[in-house]
């Protein structure tokens, strides 16, 4: 599969008469791919019924007569003004109860089912238009499911869905009382009927009845994804894609990710660093323009294993946003950086979002490859610097990972719903083990929670991981070496209780955790050595090995086979130590890179990116500031 790049474009913004000259100007830069349509419903049927595909048709014969390939998006994420009148009651209400009104965008309710039958009604009518169309070489559900805070919704059709939901799981509302430990200050539910949505109480709800309104809700957003794929796949063999977003876990991305061919997601790094990373001042400075170092990495690697090795970046940043707090300007080389990264992280395609900058409405402070006079941007160029690389680069693809870290959907719902510490954030948990490997030089898989084959990895890394999830019960004995799990792992049954025998409860491994604790900012436990834990610590004890001890001789860390527990959220050095003590025991390389430095290993070339300012010296070779280089793979 040979890499390319496109855009994102919206025919139905500007008059007919540019379309021709954009295609043509799209195809000199070398782009390939221009996906359009996605927010386009109003223009689509701008009266109930009344359809308008006709200008749709001559967009796509413009595009594709220039010899673009269309990637067709299906609107459903900006239902218009006319559909609320038709369903009232279709909008999501926040936890509060308020209504997310119309005069924005995905201000749809997941579980209303008059929603979802006019989506599959407008999804069928453009799949049979165009699903044999030459031009459109894909399609795209939706736009970035979950974005703006849209997957959990307290509306009445949730909370009906809910409720029957509840009643095929449970079957009795005894055994939901028994499962959710009810008898607890009273809960006790006669029926089904008397089950509320988990907002609104009077202090925190019952952490079962949260995890179990999650797990619904993922299931609505994985429902409404299929109806759309199945109805796409009757009437097209072009493959179908969504755009997932950045840091978003509010559903299950694998599992929509299933009914999936490509997984992609809009990559915005610069808005990511600013808007949804922890980090402190001086970290956000130096990456100011940049971005962080792993934050697009880490989300390459997460959505290659959710589109099950194909995926695309759909949305990349191309110049300053407008929807973070601040929003600087990317340094110059910094677009062809990302399409790189992306690229050696195993990306097929890299869209530049978006190809002209809209001078109305929400985004017209928001860059595109274009000026909105139509004069190229900064980006533009970097774009067209890549196209005119991609022939020589070697096809798309990136080599096995040295070791593989496991993600979990469910572990962030259940730790949000019971952090038991302000900084308890798995999200952050995981992206701290990445970043840890990632300085340490290395490649890295991710897995979802019950991968079924752990024999490839010499070094299988699950922090935080909610329940041990059968699948992963059963590979352990197979595993290639060890695994390590991490604090607060197995510490839940899928009921959310705390299980007997107590946690980690982990096949070969004699160890009890007899305690937890979370630390305030400042507070930390001091390791032996010199390592520490910060945010989480807990007491554990045991026949197993202790490999690693608390200053005070407790142990820190205990197993020394394929199945091991790190008691602790050690700090960031002490988490890069003990992960290279761990890659050394299993004859894994690894390196200390500086901070702004990382690798990517694809097969035949070495990708190296310097994301810093500052040119920078390893293993005898030097790295400009901002800078991709390219070096055979040993
Ligand atoms: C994405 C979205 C696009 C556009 C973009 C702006 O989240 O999919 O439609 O809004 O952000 O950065």
């Amino acid at each position: 599969m040979q890499r390319s790049l496109g855009t994102c474009y919206y025919p139905e913004h500007w008059p007919e008469d540019i379309w021709p000259e954009d295609a043509r100007r799209m195809v000199e830069a070398g782009l390939t791919w221009v996906r359009i349509g996605e927010f386009a419903w109003s223009r689509l049927e701008p009266e109930p019924g009344r359809l308008d595909f006709d200008w749709l048709d001559r967009a796509i014969a413009v595009l594709g007569g220039a010899g673009m390939k269309v990637v067709l998006g299906t609107p459903t994420a900006t239902p218009p003004r006319w559909m609320l009148a038709r369903h009232p009651d279709m909008l999501a209400l926040d936890p509060m109860g308020q209504p997310r009104k119309f005069g924005a965008r995905r201000h749809y309710c997941f579980s209303h089912r008059g929603y979802l039958d006019e989506c599959c009604r407008i999804v069928g009518l453009l799949a049979d238009r165009y699903g044999a169309n030459p031009h459109v070489a894909a399609w795209q559900t939706d736009n970035e499911y979950g974005c703006h805070d849209t997957v959990l919704s307290y509306s009445d059709a949730a909370r009906t869905g809910f409720r029957d939901w509840l009643a095929q799981k449970y079957q009795s509302p005894q055994a939901l009382n028994r499962a959710w430990g009810n008898v607890f200050w009273s809960m006790e539910y006669r029926s089904f009927d008397e089950i509320d949505l988990p907002n609104l109480t009077v202090t925190e709800p019952n952490p079962a009845h949260v995890l179990d309104f999650r797990r619904y809700a993922s299931e609505q957003v994985v429902a409404f994804n299929r109806a759309q794929v199945e109805i796409l796949r009757r009437h097209t063999r072009a493959p179908v894609a969504h755009n997932y977003m950045g840091r978003i876990t509010d559903f299950d991305h694998y599992k929509v990710g299933a009914d999936l061919d490509i997984a992609s997601w809009d990559s915005y790094p610069i808005g990511f660093l600013s808007d949804r990373l922890e980090a402190d001042a001086a970290h956000k400075t130096a990456f100011l323009r940049q971005g962080d170092p792993d934050f697009q990495a880490f989300h390459h690697d997460l959505y290659r294993s959710v589109g099950r090795g194909r995926w695309w970046v759909m949305e990349q940043q191309p110049g300053p946003v407008n929807w973070a707090p601040w929003n600087p300007a990317p340094l110059p080389g910094m677009v062809r950086l990302w399409t790189w990264e992306a690229f050696a992280h195993g990306a097929e395609a890299v869209c530049y979002f978006r190809w002209r900058q809209a001078p109305f409405g929400q985004e017209q402070m928001h860059a595109g490859l274009l000026r909105p006079d139509s004069a190229p941007a900064p980006g533009l160029a970097e774009a067209m610097a890549v196209a005119r690389d991609l022939p020589q680069a070697p096809k798309a693809g990136c080599c096995p990972g040295d070791v593989a870290l496991v993600f979990d959907y469910e572990s962030a719902w259940a730790w949000a719903a019971q952090p038991q510490g302000a900084d308890f954030d798995y999200f952050r948990l995981v992206f701290a083990w990445y970043r840890a490997l990632r300085r340490l030089g290395l490649n890295i898989d991710i897995l979802p929670p019950d991968a079924p084959d752990l024999s490839q990895w010499k070094l299988v890394l699950a922090p935080g991981l909610f329940t041990l999830a059968a699948a992963m019960r059963a590979a352990l004995p197979g595993c290639g070496g060890t695994v390590l799990f991490g604090p607060r792992a197995n510490a839940s049954t899928p009921d959310f209780r705390i299980p007997l025998p107590l946690p980690p409860a982990l096949p070969g491994l004699d160890a009890c955790v007899s305690r937890v604790e979370s630390l305030p900012p400042g507070v930390s436990v001091p390791l032996e050595g010199g390592g520490r834990f910060v945010h989480w610590a807990e007491d554990i004890a045991g026949t197993a090995l202790a490999s690693l001890r608390r200053a005070d001789g407790t142990a820190a860390m205990m197993g020394d086979g394929a199945v091991r527990y790190l008691a602790g959220w050690p700090d960031d050095p002490t988490l890069r130590d003990i992960l290279r003590g761990l890659c050394a025991e299993h004859g894994i390389a690894t390196m200390d890179l500086p901070a702004a430095l990382r690798l990517r290993d694809t097969p035949g070339l070495r990708f190296w990116f310097n994301h810093g300012t500052e040119t920078l010296h390893h293993a005898g070779q030097s790295f400009a500031p901002v800078s991709v280089t390219k070096a055979p793979n040993a």
